[in-house]
Protein backbone atom coordinates (compact mmCIF):
# COMPACT_ATOMS: atom_id res chain seq x y z
CA UNK A 1 0.00 0.00 0.00
CA UNK A 2 1.10 3.22 -0.98
CA UNK A 3 1.36 5.93 2.29
CA UNK A 4 1.50 9.77 2.10
CA UNK A 5 3.30 11.62 4.42
CA UNK A 6 5.64 14.45 5.27
CA UNK A 7 9.73 13.66 5.40
CA UNK A 8 12.33 13.89 8.55
CA UNK A 9 16.08 13.62 8.25
CA UNK A 10 15.73 10.03 8.18
CA UNK A 11 14.62 9.80 4.70
CA UNK A 12 17.06 12.17 3.51
CA UNK A 13 19.09 9.70 1.46
CA UNK A 14 16.35 7.64 -0.02
CA UNK A 15 15.49 11.03 -0.90
CA UNK A 16 18.87 12.13 -2.39
CA UNK A 17 18.68 8.64 -3.87
CA UNK A 18 15.32 8.74 -5.92
CA UNK A 19 16.27 12.11 -7.14
CA UNK A 20 19.49 10.95 -8.98
CA UNK A 21 17.64 7.83 -10.32
CA UNK A 22 15.09 9.84 -11.78
CA UNK A 23 17.77 12.18 -13.35
CA UNK A 24 19.31 9.70 -15.04
CA UNK A 25 16.25 7.81 -16.66
CA UNK A 26 15.64 11.48 -17.88
CA UNK A 27 18.91 11.71 -18.82
CA UNK A 28 19.02 8.13 -20.88
CA UNK A 29 15.85 9.28 -22.68
CA UNK A 30 17.11 12.63 -23.90
CA UNK A 31 14.77 14.41 -21.26
CA UNK A 32 17.24 15.86 -18.31
CA UNK A 33 15.71 19.24 -19.18
CA UNK A 34 12.84 18.24 -17.83
CA UNK A 35 13.77 17.72 -14.37
CA UNK A 36 16.15 20.03 -12.13
CA UNK A 37 16.68 17.44 -9.58
CA UNK A 38 16.91 18.34 -5.75
CA UNK A 39 20.18 17.99 -3.84
CA UNK A 40 20.60 17.49 -0.16
CA UNK A 41 20.61 21.27 0.54
CA UNK A 42 17.24 21.73 -1.07
CA UNK A 43 16.02 18.75 0.67
CA UNK A 44 17.29 19.58 3.95
CA UNK A 45 15.95 23.57 3.11
CA UNK A 46 12.61 22.65 2.36
CA UNK A 47 12.40 20.16 5.51
CA UNK A 48 12.33 23.70 7.56
CA UNK A 49 8.52 24.21 8.83
CA UNK A 50 6.60 26.15 7.02
CA UNK A 51 8.43 24.19 4.33
CA UNK A 52 8.23 20.48 3.82
CA UNK A 53 8.78 17.32 2.00
CA UNK A 54 6.20 15.33 0.78
CA UNK A 55 6.72 11.59 0.10
CA UNK A 56 5.20 8.25 -1.34
CA UNK A 57 6.30 5.32 0.22
CA UNK A 58 6.12 1.60 0.24
CA UNK A 59 6.99 -0.37 3.02
CA UNK A 60 10.30 0.91 3.39
CA UNK A 61 10.76 2.26 -0.29
CA UNK A 62 10.41 6.11 -1.04
CA UNK A 63 8.44 6.04 -4.27
CA UNK A 64 8.20 9.44 -4.64
CA UNK A 65 8.71 13.08 -3.35
CA UNK A 66 7.28 16.92 -3.80
CA UNK A 67 9.04 19.88 -2.06
CA UNK A 68 7.10 22.40 -0.75
CA UNK A 69 9.22 25.49 0.10
CA UNK A 70 8.60 28.75 1.54
CA UNK A 71 9.28 31.49 -1.38
CA UNK A 72 12.27 34.44 -0.65
CA UNK A 73 11.77 37.29 -0.44
CA UNK A 74 13.13 37.51 -3.98
CA UNK A 75 11.20 34.65 -5.15
CA UNK A 76 8.30 36.35 -4.14
CA UNK A 77 8.63 39.61 -6.01
CA UNK A 78 9.42 37.87 -9.15
CA UNK A 79 5.64 35.89 -9.02
CA UNK A 80 4.14 39.15 -8.00
CA UNK A 81 5.84 40.79 -11.04
CA UNK A 82 4.83 38.22 -13.15
CA UNK A 83 0.84 37.93 -11.90
CA UNK A 84 0.41 40.94 -10.60
CA UNK A 85 -3.86 40.36 -10.50
CA UNK A 86 -3.23 36.93 -8.93
CA UNK A 87 -0.55 37.20 -6.33
CA UNK A 88 0.02 39.11 -2.89
CA UNK A 89 3.01 39.05 -0.65
CA UNK A 90 2.46 36.08 1.38
CA UNK A 91 0.21 33.95 0.11
CA UNK A 92 1.89 31.20 -2.08
CA UNK A 93 4.04 28.23 -1.48
CA UNK A 94 6.35 26.87 -4.01
CA UNK A 95 5.89 23.25 -4.80
CA UNK A 96 8.36 22.29 -7.38
CA UNK A 97 10.71 19.51 -7.18
CA UNK A 98 8.39 16.58 -7.73
CA UNK A 99 10.05 12.96 -9.21
CA UNK A 100 8.36 9.76 -8.76
CA UNK A 101 10.17 6.39 -9.18
CA UNK A 102 10.37 6.06 -13.17
CA UNK A 103 9.01 2.08 -12.46
CA UNK A 104 5.62 3.71 -10.68
CA UNK A 105 4.65 6.18 -13.18
CA UNK A 106 1.47 7.04 -14.11
CA UNK A 107 -0.13 4.71 -10.90
CA UNK A 108 -1.75 8.61 -9.49
CA UNK A 109 1.86 8.88 -7.04
CA UNK A 110 1.89 12.51 -7.78
CA UNK A 111 -1.68 13.13 -7.62
CA UNK A 112 -1.44 11.36 -4.41
CA UNK A 113 0.89 13.86 -3.24
CA UNK A 114 -0.30 16.85 -4.46
CA UNK A 115 -3.50 16.20 -2.86
CA UNK A 116 -1.80 16.05 0.34
CA UNK A 117 0.76 18.68 -0.44
CA UNK A 118 -2.72 21.19 -1.03
CA UNK A 119 -4.11 20.33 2.48
CA UNK A 120 -0.61 20.81 4.22
CA UNK A 121 -0.74 24.40 2.06
CA UNK A 122 -3.96 25.44 2.98
CA UNK A 123 -3.28 24.40 7.04
CA UNK A 124 -0.44 26.10 6.70
CA UNK A 125 -2.09 29.36 5.77
CA UNK A 126 -0.90 29.58 1.92
CA UNK A 127 -3.59 29.67 -0.39
CA UNK A 128 -1.46 29.26 -4.02
CA UNK A 129 0.66 26.72 -5.27
CA UNK A 130 3.34 28.96 -7.42
CA UNK A 131 6.57 27.02 -8.99
CA UNK A 132 8.11 26.80 -12.28
CA UNK A 133 7.24 23.87 -14.94
CA UNK A 134 8.55 23.10 -18.36
CA UNK A 135 6.47 23.82 -21.20
CA UNK A 136 6.74 20.40 -22.69
CA UNK A 137 6.48 18.53 -19.35
CA UNK A 138 2.79 17.22 -19.71
CA UNK A 139 3.29 14.87 -16.91
CA UNK A 140 4.23 17.54 -13.76
CA UNK A 141 1.63 19.95 -15.10
CA UNK A 142 -1.50 17.28 -15.28
CA UNK A 143 -0.31 16.27 -12.33
CA UNK A 144 -0.74 19.98 -10.95
CA UNK A 145 -4.31 19.94 -12.93
CA UNK A 146 -4.71 17.50 -10.48
CA UNK A 147 -5.28 20.25 -7.76
CA UNK A 148 -6.85 22.96 -9.94
CA UNK A 149 -6.43 25.41 -12.60
CA UNK A 150 -3.81 27.14 -13.15
CA UNK A 151 -2.13 30.18 -15.03
CA UNK A 152 1.54 30.12 -16.48
CA UNK A 153 3.85 32.76 -17.41
CA UNK A 154 6.46 33.91 -19.99
CA UNK A 155 9.45 31.89 -20.86
CA UNK A 156 12.97 32.36 -19.34
CA UNK A 157 15.57 30.67 -18.69
CA UNK A 158 16.32 29.25 -14.73
CA UNK A 159 19.80 27.88 -13.44
CA UNK A 160 19.79 25.41 -11.36
CA UNK A 161 22.09 24.52 -8.46
CA UNK A 162 23.89 22.51 -10.70
CA UNK A 163 24.68 25.10 -13.41
CA UNK A 164 22.01 24.18 -15.98
CA UNK A 165 20.10 26.40 -17.99
CA UNK A 166 16.67 25.02 -17.86
CA UNK A 167 13.82 26.51 -20.26
CA UNK A 168 10.73 27.34 -17.29
CA UNK A 169 7.32 29.01 -17.21
CA UNK A 170 6.41 30.34 -13.71
CA UNK A 171 2.87 29.04 -12.63
CA UNK A 172 0.87 30.02 -10.31
CA UNK A 173 -2.63 28.11 -8.80
CA UNK A 174 -5.40 28.90 -6.27
CA UNK A 175 -6.06 26.28 -3.77
CA UNK A 176 -9.33 27.76 -2.37
C1 LIG B 1 5.88 14.32 -13.35
C2 LIG B 1 5.77 13.02 -12.53
C3 LIG B 1 6.17 13.36 -11.10
C4 LIG B 1 4.31 12.52 -12.58
O1 LIG B 1 4.22 11.43 -11.68
P1 LIG B 1 3.13 10.27 -11.83
O2 LIG B 1 3.02 9.59 -10.50
O3 LIG B 1 3.46 9.44 -13.00
O4 LIG B 1 1.81 11.11 -12.12
P2 LIG B 1 0.30 10.59 -11.94
O5 LIG B 1 0.27 9.11 -12.16
O6 LIG B 1 -0.26 11.11 -10.67
O7 LIG B 1 -0.42 11.28 -13.16
C5 LIG B 1 -0.95 12.57 -13.12
C6 LIG B 1 -1.59 12.88 -14.46
O8 LIG B 1 -0.54 13.01 -15.44
C7 LIG B 1 -0.75 12.09 -16.49
N1 LIG B 1 0.56 11.65 -16.93
C8 LIG B 1 1.54 11.12 -16.17
N2 LIG B 1 2.63 10.87 -16.91
C9 LIG B 1 2.31 11.25 -18.18
C10 LIG B 1 3.03 11.26 -19.41
N3 LIG B 1 4.28 10.82 -19.48
N4 LIG B 1 2.40 11.77 -20.50
C11 LIG B 1 1.14 12.24 -20.43
N5 LIG B 1 0.41 12.26 -19.29
C12 LIG B 1 1.01 11.77 -18.18
C13 LIG B 1 -1.59 10.98 -15.89
O9 LIG B 1 -2.29 10.28 -16.87
C14 LIG B 1 -2.49 11.77 -14.97
O10 LIG B 1 -3.48 12.41 -15.74
P3 LIG B 1 -5.04 12.36 -15.32
O11 LIG B 1 -5.10 13.07 -13.98
O12 LIG B 1 -5.71 13.13 -16.40
O13 LIG B 1 -5.38 10.93 -15.21
C15 LIG B 1 6.68 11.90 -13.10
O14 LIG B 1 6.36 11.72 -14.47
C16 LIG B 1 8.16 12.18 -12.96
O15 LIG B 1 8.77 11.87 -11.94
N6 LIG B 1 8.75 12.78 -14.00
C17 LIG B 1 10.19 13.07 -13.98
C18 LIG B 1 10.53 14.24 -13.08
C19 LIG B 1 9.82 15.51 -13.53
O16 LIG B 1 9.70 15.80 -14.72
N7 LIG B 1 9.37 16.31 -12.55
C20 LIG B 1 8.68 17.56 -12.81
C21 LIG B 1 9.61 18.71 -12.92
S1 LIG B 1 10.03 19.41 -11.35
Amino acid sequence: MIYIRKADGNDLEKIVMLSERISADLDKGGQAYLFGGVDRYEILMAMQAPSAVIIAEEGSRVLGFLLLQQPSAKEEKEFAEEFPNNYKLGEGIIANGIGVDPTKKKLGIATLMMKTAKKYALNHGFTKFIGTVHPDNIASQKSLASTGEFLKGRYFTLKTRDGRDLLRQRFIQDLT
